[in-house]
């Protein structure tokens, strides 16, 4: 193949990155102002991390604050639930206008994988499982065909501004490959904790299609600034991939995913 045949197919398959800056980094007492900022950014999503205080150590928000952010922005809410029995709480995450409902795989023990993704998919949301760092990804075997997203977490869960683990690109890389041998063309990989102009393109390489940005976006001076330089080196990246020079583990593009809105 010619490299303008290479360089067309992988402009004609190149879908920028979506960022969805994390609200657990944002200030609560200027929510508002902060929803502003990320639509003025260019932000795709809102992410919204849940935390119980017993699936993680930290207590963050719930169904309140989620009604209320949905009465504020027009965003699409990518609501990452960490909580020890998501089943219990699933319905009033689906009835408070989530877009995006994340359960972890922890969480879930035989059958109840199956349940939290037929009660997201009935409600009208769409339905995504974490794993986190040291949770092989075979336990998305049994879904994996019909997630809309796949989180893969790349610090422990419960805090923001952690480091990035090492080696998550190669977690992000085998998800792709799994989607792509049940032929889910479509699943988005995510991609949480860590992430910042630094570590963006390991992952964009590797397959991640939207990534969480907490600290990188709301501690930076100019977080405008800070989202588009890591959605740049993020798309040069993918299309770097997505041009033949492979990433981690073989892979060679994205799955090109739909948008979330
Ligand atoms: C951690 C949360 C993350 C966190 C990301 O458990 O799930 O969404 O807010 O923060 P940064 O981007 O600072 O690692
Ligand atoms: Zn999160």
């Amino acid at each position: 193949m010619s490299f303008l045949t290479v360089f067309q197919r992988g402009i004609a398959m190149f879908k920028p990155l979506q960022i969805a800056p994390s609200i657990l980094s944002a200030d609560f007492m200027h929510l508002a102002d902060d929803i502003a900022l990320m639509e003025r950014a260019g932000a795709a999503l809102v992410h919204v991390d849940v935390m119980d205080g017993h699936f993680v150590p930290n207590l963050t928000m719930g169904v309140p604050i989620i009604r209320q952010l949905r009465k504020a922005t027009d965003l699409p809410l990518d609501v990452h639930l960490m909580i020890e029995n998501p089943l219990r709480q699933l319905d009033w995450f689906l009835q408070a206008g989530c877009h995006v409902v994340t359960v972890h795989a922890e969480t879930l023990y035989g059958a109840e994988l199956d349940q939290a993704v037929d009660r997201i998919v009935e409600a009208g949301c769409l339905p995504a499982l974490a794993l986190r760092p040291r949770t092989p990804v075979e336990v998305l075997a049994p879904v994996i065909g019909r997630l809309h997203m796949v989180l893969v977490m790349s610090v422990e869960p419960g805090f923001s501004g952690q480091r990035y683990h090492e080696g998550s690109e190669l977690k992000v890389a085998a998800v792709a490959r799994m989607a792509r041998a049940v032929g889910n063309h479509d699943l988005l990989i995510e991609v949480d904790g860590g992430i910042g102009p630094a570590t963006v393109g390991l992952v964009a390489a590797a397959g991640a299609d939207v990534m969480v940005c907490g600290s990188a976006f709301f501690d930076a001076a100019d977080p405008a600034r800070a989202l588009a330089e890591v959605r740049e080196r993020g798309d040069a990246a993918r299309l770097a991939a997505l041009q033949g020079q492979e990433g981690p583990q073989g892979f060679s593009g994205p799955k090109g995913g739909a948008a979330c809105r």
